[in-house]
């Protein structure tokens, strides 16, 4: 029988068109076949407010479905003041509630991150582990993606360009395919019968 190809919902940390969503894009060509990329938009979240959720916003109701839906999640973010970005701290706030309905909780999940700077997101990185670690995702960690863009990174097509990279990634893809399948082979598996 032939193994579906897991689905994996995206979180691009930043709002900006940059750094970080041309690396997603990247990836996302590099694992066709591989991984099946969705991305999510967190941009028309409101700002997290526990008195919203009475009536739960549409937005948020359509990030929590999205993230449910896919076999895992990934989160390509940059760092900015050696933190994650508000706006994606935000959406983590909105995927863990209301109480009790946490989507977080047991998702296969990776992080990996990009910038043009030296230390490659890593405390950036560290920090959304500490989170998603507290929610109970199922965190995929290794190897760890601390993507410093240089100029031979990507050709004109927007594709991964460098050999350096393409090992990195190549590596990071089957990894996080093997660790979805792990987790989620049952789900997949129903699906496909
Ligand atoms: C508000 C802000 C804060 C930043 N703080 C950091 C930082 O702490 N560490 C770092 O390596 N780069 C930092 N940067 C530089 C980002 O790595 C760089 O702008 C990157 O391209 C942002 O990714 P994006 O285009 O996907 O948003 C910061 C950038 C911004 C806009």
């Amino acid at each position: 029988m032939t193994q579906p190809i897991p689905t994996v919902a995206v979180i691009v940390g930043s709002l900006a068109n940059g750094t970080n969503r041309k690396f997603a894009g990247a990836i996302a060509k590099l694992a066709a076949g591989r991984l099946d990329f969705r991305f999510v938009e967190i941009g028309d979240l409101p700002l997290y407010n526990y008195e919203l959720e009475a009536d739960f916003p549409a937005a948020a109701a359509r990030l929590k479905a999205a993230v449910e839906s896919a076999d895992a999640v990934l989160f390509v973010t940059p760092e900015y003041l050696r933190s994650i970005p508000a706006a994606l701290k935000n959406a983590i706030e909105w995927g863990a509630r209301p109480w009790g309905k946490n989507s977080w909780e047991g998702k296969p999940a990776s992080i990996v991150g990009a910038t043009p700077g030296a230390i490659g997101t890593a405390v950036a990185q560290t920090e959304l582990r500490a989170i998603l670690s507290h929610l109970g995702a199922a965190l995929h960690t290794r190897p760890e993606v601390y993507f410093q863009v240089k100029p031979e990174t990507y050709g004109d097509d927007g594709a991964f360009a460098d050999a350096g990279a393409l090992h990195l990634l190549n590596t990071w893809i089957d990894s996080f395919a093997t660790w979805i399948a792990r987790l989620s082979q049952p789900a997949i598996l129903a699906r496909a019968s």
